[in-house]
């Protein structure tokens, strides 16, 4: 790309040489930051009728200047809006050039007074992620929806939880959604924090010191939408923790979407074969016909490295820059606008994909082994008054005892038990259900049913408290 004489450049004034092309291109934002065009222009009006109420502007210049910007808003949404390259070095020069061919440079001139860009850039940020945090609000709560309703409709299905990935006790396939649904709920109680903190305005801030006409931080912040006002200018300028912080938010909720798609990964294999993803989450493969692959959770689980990076990558940028505004900061645009699609994304795809998969309850109940039952049986005596440490032990000699005659555990004699412990009665044999073990586990917080109706429950509540 051409180096533009600086003539033609907003701060050209000081400057006489050409720049390096490459320089020109490596410092440039505007293929990017572009995607702020019309929270800029908000954040210009605002800031232009606060200029007014000072006296900065007189009520034509302020009624010429909001025309032209609503019309340069325009030419962007309706992609007629004309890049200048090598001139319009980010949207916030873009729009301010064309704003003075529409109206006129004299006029058009004003709008800058007491404002940097360094504020600028921060507002418009702020805006944009407020906006699209709202966004992935809502398409997290949809997740927990269906997560919520299935769990209520298939709270019958029985399947092996693992620890280890080794069969260890029986659950309730809703356990195993709520278990996530349950981390999705802390991610929107997360968010809706950090949402917070976004929403503060730095506008009025100046380059660093602060505004001296004394601009109406409040009204402006108002007008925008903002909760309240960033209090330090330096801070306003300097600030991308609000960045930091969704992408820390973000790496943790892909955390979560990352091995809850491991998962399903895992029971969609022939070898758990405990659900089936639809075709529209599913891809074949271009040599093996018979092949139907998870690419949708493998995408998850995928993308979740790449946002984490973006989270890491952006905290090295800013560790070791001094106060205030550095140009380093514009590092921030790029991963944010990444971060925030990824992570966008991959919630509504898992939706889609946890809304749409079918479930083999008879593959899960078949995989239910009457070893899984082993601690059931030490209750059992427990429940006789036995000391634990010693039940483990006997129940320990019973799985033994199968083993050794090549018997399945609930298929040994009540006379054979009996043998291994004299304190076995006849009733020992109804240890032996899976159903009754998950109902055992009725404490809050286990896998019978009303304690996972309980957990519905929470994540209900904590979708409505907003
Ligand atoms: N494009 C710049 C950014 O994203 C805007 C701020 C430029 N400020 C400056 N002092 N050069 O950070």
């Amino acid at each position: 790309m051409a180096g533009a004489p600086s003539s033609e450049k907003l701060w050209g004034g000081r400057f006489t040489g050409g720049q390096d092309p490459l320089m020109t291109a490596y410092n440039e934002s505007i293929y990017y930051d572009r995607a702020f065009y019309s929270q800029d222009i908000r954040g210009s009006i605002a800031w232009a009728r606060a200029n007014k109420n000072k006296g900065i502007l007189n009520d034509q210049e302020f009624a010429e200047i909001e025309r032209g910007l609503k019309e340069v808003e325009e030419e962007w949404r309706s992609g007629k809006f004309s890049i200048k390259p090598g001139v319009d070095e980010d949207i916030h020069t873009a729009n301010e050039r064309r704003l003075g061919e529409i109206i006129g440079k004299n006029i058009a001139g004003k709008l800058h007074t007491g404002r940097s860009r360094n504020e600028q850039v921060a507002v418009d940020m702020r805006m944009w992620l407020r906006e699209q945090l709202e966004n992935i609000e809502s398409f997290l709560i949809d997740l927990l929806k269906v997560t919520a309703n299935r769990a209520e409709q298939e709270i019958e299905h029985v399947m092996p939880g693992y620890t280890h990935l080794q069969r260890a006790q029986p659950i309730r396939w809703s356990h195993w959604m709520l278990s996530y649904g349950l981390a999705f709920a802390n991610d929107l109680e997360r968010l809706r924090e950090v949402k917070q903190r976004v929403n503060r305005s730095p506008l009025g801030c100046g380059a660093l010191a602060g505004n001296p006409f004394g601009i109406d931080r409040d009204a402006m912040a108002k007008e925008l939408g903002f909760d309240t006002l960033i209090y330090n200018s330096m801070a306003g300028v300097a600030d991308r923790d609000f960045v930091v912080e969704t992408m820390q938010w973000g790496s943790m909720l892909m955390l979560h979407l990352s091995r809850w798609a491991e998962d399903l990964i895992l029971y969609s294999s022939a070898e758990f074969n405990f659900v089936r993803l639809a075709d529209a989450y599913s891809t074949g493969s271009s040599l093996m016909p018979q092949k139907k692959n998870p690419d949708s959770l493998e995408l998850i689980r995928g993308k979740s490295g790449r946002a984490y990076g973006q989270m890491a990558g952006l905290m090295m940028t800013i560790k070791g820059i001094p106060s205030t505004y550095n140009k380093d900061l514009q590092e921030s645009v790029e991963p944010m606008l990444d971060h925030v699609k990824t992570v966008g994304d991959s919630i509504q795809i898992a939706t889609g994909v946890l809304s749409t998969l079918n479930i083999q309850p008879k593959n899960m109940l078949a995989s239910l082994s009457p070893d899984m039952l082993a601690t059931d049986l030490a209750d059992y005596l427990v429940r006789k008054g036995v000391p634990f440490r010693e039940t483990h032990h006997i129940s320990g000699r019973v799985v033994a005892l199968a083993e050794e005659k090549s018997t399945p555990m609930d298929k040994l004699s009540y006379e054979e038990l009996k043998g291994v412990d004299s304190r076995f009665e006849q009733d020992i044999l109804e240890v032996f259900d899976y159903q009754k073990s998950v109902e055992m586990r009725s404490a809050s917080g286990g896998t019978s049913k009303s304690s996972v109706l309980e957990q519905i429950k929470v994540i209900k509540q904590t979708i409505e408290k907003k």
